[in-house]
């Protein structure tokens, strides 16, 4: 599948690259964000869900594992499995009905869940370089493949 590689320099950078998916998204998606800790997952999640349409704040669902949103008809559902210690915790919170056709589910640290999450659409990995960041991005699926192709 196509990559798409490009460079975020600040973090207002990475708000807009979050604000530019959000044009495309759509019911039923799965995002994978990987990167280290400070890489930019949750600044991205902010301009995705904020550009969705929610109007407060996007905080990382560090603790909770979840943060659920309704925006207008869509549900969002923000997952940091930073803290996950037993992949079976997710069995435990009813994992899969999360993934739902009616939903946009976004996930840090996709690898914590390994085996229990159902495939991402699109992967997104950003990676420090130097002061800024650097994205490479690919989509998992044929669903992810026909949004990422809308992005100009
Ligand atoms: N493109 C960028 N270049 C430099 N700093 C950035 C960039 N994007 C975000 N940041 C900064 O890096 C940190 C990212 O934190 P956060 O989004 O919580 O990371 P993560 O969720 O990956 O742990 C924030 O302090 C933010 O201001
Ligand atoms: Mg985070």
């Amino acid at each position: 599948m196509k990559q798409y590689s490009f460079s975020l320099a600040n973090e207002d950078a990475t708000v807009a690259f979050g604000n530019k998916l959000a044009k495309v998204v759509k019911p039923p998606l799965t995002i994978f964000l990987e990167g280290d800790l400070g890489a930019g997952k949750t600044t991205f999640s902010r301009g995705l869900i904020q550009a969705l349409g929610h109007p407060g704040a996007v905080k990382s669902p560090t603790y909770t594992l979840v943060e659920p949103y309704e925006i207008n008809e869509l549900k969002v559902f923000h997952f940091d499995l930073y803290r996950l210690m037993d992949p079976e915790e997710l069995e435990f919170m009813g994992i899969r009905d999360y993934f739902s056709d009616d939903s946009l589910c976004i996930v840090e640290w996709p690898e914590h869940g390994q085996g229990l999450l159902p495939q991402a659409d699109i992967h997104i990995e950003i990676q420090y370089v130097d002061s800024g960041r650097e994205v490479v991005m690919e989509a998992g699926t044929p669903i992810g493949e026909a949004l990422l192709s809308q992005l100009q």
